[in-house]
């Protein structure tokens, strides 16, 4: 069974996009998934197809209505019951791997993307809708965010990345930042491969590995240490750990 991608949105034309090419491209020539935008503006019913509103209180910007995306909410929801529906929004909860292992377990996802000032709240109070963020940082609209959530969820579909995707040595598989990696040439203006790499000797490899990914998630992202550190201090043979030890 296909991973079903149904995507709600102003903007129909930008899916697939880039997962048209590349290995997300092939698995959908080879009907691993398929995309199913809808045009949120089928829905609305006035003469003017409008989709949104100025915002109650005032301010700048317009507001998606919630009856309009409702329709079109109910719509996905009748042709894809078993789908988890997200809503795209920088006011969602962070995207994490652990989710994205979870959709792409699935039988598909069912996405609302979002533009304007934002979507009226009162269509999370009335629909089960997930909402999920990519970051802290404001896009022009949820379409891109939708098609980064999907990325990530295709790459895990069963066949389209063989055998890279089924490792654990991922960054965030772990908890951590995956360790750097090298190829030839062996020597590039002037720098050297880790003698290490060179070695052949793989338990030392792998010692060196951990080393890295733990130095750099500690120095680029304190967030993922604490919460690893946190993990660690609460399993069993981290328990016995004594404070002192960092
Ligand atoms: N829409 C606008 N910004 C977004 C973000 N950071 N994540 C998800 N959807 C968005």
């Amino acid at each position: 069974m296909s991973f079903a991608a149904t995507i709600l949105t102003l903007y129909p034309e930008m899916f697939p996009g880039p997962l048209g090419t590349s290995l997300a491209g092939r698995a959908l020539a080879e009907g691993k998934w398929v995309c199913d935008p809808i045009q949120i503006r089928d829905f609305a019913t006035d003469k003017h197809r409008s989709v949104d509103d100025t915002p109650a209180g005032g301010g700048a910007g317009m507001v998606m209505r919630a009856d309009v995306l409702a329709r079109a909410v109910d719509h996905a929801l009748e042709k894809r019951p078993d789908a988890p529906l997200l809503a795209m929004t920088p006011r969602g909860r962070p995207l994490t791997q652990a989710r994205v292992r979870e959709l792409a377990a699935g039988p598909g996802v069912t996405i609302l993307c979002g533009r304007f000032e934002g979507i009226d709240e009162r269509l999370f109070e009335a629909r089960p809708i997930e909402p999920v963020s990519i970051g802290d940082y404001i896009l022009s609209g949820g379409e891109m965010a939708a098609l980064v959530t999907l990325d990530a969820c295709i790459r895990l579909l069963p066949g389209v990345m063989g055998a890279a995707s089924s490792g654990d040595e991922e960054s965030f598989e772990s908890g951590l930042l995956e360790y750097p990696h090298y190829t030839r040439p062996p020597e590039w203006e002037g720098r050297t491969i880790p003698e290490v790499l060179r070695s052949g000797d793989h338990a030392k490899i792998e010692a060196w590995r951990k080393t890295m990914a733990e130095n750099d998630t500690r120095l680029r992202r304190p967030d993922l240490w604490e919460r690893h550190e946190g993990a660690r201090d609460q399993s069993p043979s981290g328990a016995r750990r004594q404070k002192k030890e960092r």
